[in-house]
């Protein structure tokens, strides 16, 4: 599907909910499977990607019922195997494009006496699983794989060790996976990053009756096996990152005003959020007291005509990792040269995002380097970017954020296999008409 994203004939006005976070739908429906009894879901993203756990877990041997509860939003009711375990699935578990779906699945069925086998589409084929498979193979779960990559047949330990891991990654991904398989070891499984990852997982399964320790100062988080999930209730908030495009997309359009409700503020998710800060950008976000152990608020955006650069480290970018290419077009429209640092990452994810946004952006006439692990891009507030054909790439957040900068070109930018975005938001598209976007 082609998308025109047209210099936008009027501002960005009114308010909206974005749909619910993506990471912590996951979670919500992943540990609701594997937890004893019956936990009821509200506010789960309905987007290809959650669809995917959701689909996956039943594979498995979960009871899920689900109905559609307004735009992008579920209602899921899950029955858990708990303490039967997972069941061997005859066919394979299909990941679809979701690596948080892959990696934490394998992650719950390590320390089981099962064998599954998980596939993905092509872009999820290519990614990278070695970074799981390791340590959970010292955990004594055995994999076979085409050559770190999916297709991965898993066959969990049945006496499944405890671990402490130091992660070569700051990746929410592989020290949920981690601790996870833990669950099932008898003692503590401890895992450090190099800086801290989202913790959805840490603050989520306590309220799933399991205890987590952490440390801060060595970014660590344990959990001490045995241990077991019990069903609970989970409303999931709406989700920062897509937010993200919606705010931008404020800030760069001349008149704008808009407000988003009810939004993840987890400061492990909100790197964007400092970042645009400090580049001088007109964002009120009011926490809310008292919500569960995810902070959640509403964030108002004012167009900012002189935004400038600024240096992100790489201390912050696992705070923001998934929200470089919209801050790319943020810096686009920045006086100055914006340096990203250490976004090494970004190479394996849905694509490689750091040679997209280079070949994109310089397609739109922007100034973009690209040296090693560091990112620059010389912004130019007052000229309009040029009219431009992107591909997406099929991935979902390349697409919103290429649609967001045609909102500032000198005609339109042409979003190649725009449908990506189905993957995280649906109904992006219709947000932007809805705040009023040409
Ligand atoms: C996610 C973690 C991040 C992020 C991904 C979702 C998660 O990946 O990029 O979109 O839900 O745990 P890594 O933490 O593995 O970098």
């Amino acid at each position: 599907m082609l998308h025109h994203a047209r210099v936008s004939t009027g501002p960005l006005t009114g308010r909206l909910r974005v749909p619910g976070d993506k990471s912590i739908s996951h979670r919500a429906v992943l540990f609701a499977a594997m937890a004893e009894g019956t936990s009821e879901l509200t506010g789960v993203l309905d987007s290809a990607d959650v669809r995917s756990t959701l689909g996956a877990v039943e594979t498995l041997g979960a009871q899920v019922t689900h109905e559609r509860a307004g735009d992008d939003s579920l209602s899921a009711s899950v029955t858990g195997w708990g303490s039967a375990g997972p069941v061997s699935p005859i066919s394979p578990v299909e990941c679809g494009n979701s690596g948080t779906t892959a990696r934490l699945l394998m992650g719950a069925l390590a320390g089981w006496p099962v064998v599954a086998t998980l596939v993905g589409d092509e872009s999820l084929s290519r990614r990278p699983m070695a970074r799981v498979i390791d340590p959970l193979s010292a955990m004594g779960a055995e994999f076979t794989s085409r050559e770190g990559c999916l297709p991965v047949t898993v066959q969990g330990a049945v006496s499944p060790v405890p671990l402490d891991y130091d992660s070569p990654v700051a990746s929410a991904q592989v020290k949920t996976a981690v601790l996870l398989a833990g669950l099932r070891a008898d003692g503590r499984t401890v895992v450090r990053e190099p800086a801290p990852s989202r913790d959805h997982t840490e603050l989520m399964l306590p309220h799933f009756g399991v205890a987590v320790g952490r440390d801060e100062a060595t970014n660590a988080a344990w959990v001490q096996g045995p241990a077991a999930l019990s069903a609970t209730d989970v409303a999931v908030p709406a989700d920062p990152s897509s937010a993200a495009f919606l705010v931008v997309a404020a800030l760069i359009v001349p008149g704008s005003a808009i407000t988003l409700d009810d939004v993840a503020l987890n400061p492990t998710r909100t790197g964007f959020l400092r970042v645009l800060h400090r580049m001088g950008a007109d964002i009120d976000v009011d926490v809310h007291e008292g919500a569960g152990a995810e902070l959640t608020g509403t964030i108002v955006v004012r167009h900012t005509p002189a935004l400038t650069a600024t240096v992100v480290t790489v201390e912050e970018i696992p705070s923001l990792v998934d929200e470089v290419p919209i801050l790319a077009v943020a810096a686009a429209r920045a006086a100055g040269v914006t340096r990203f640092e250490g976004v090494g990452e970004l190479r394996v994810k849905e694509s490689d995002r750091l040679e997209a946004i280079r070949s994109a952006l310089e397609a739109m006439g922007v100034d973009v380097s690209v040296d090693g692990d560091t990112l620059e891009i010389t912004g130019r507030p007052d000229a309009p970017l040029a009219s431009a054909r992107v591909d997406s790439l099929g991935d979902h957040r390349l697409a919103m954020a290429w649609s967001v900068a045609g909102l500032v070109s000198d005609d339109e930018v042409e979003v190649e296999r725009f449908e990506a975005v189905d993957v995280s938001y649906p109904g992006f598209r219709d947000a932007l008409l809805l705040l009023g976007a040409g």
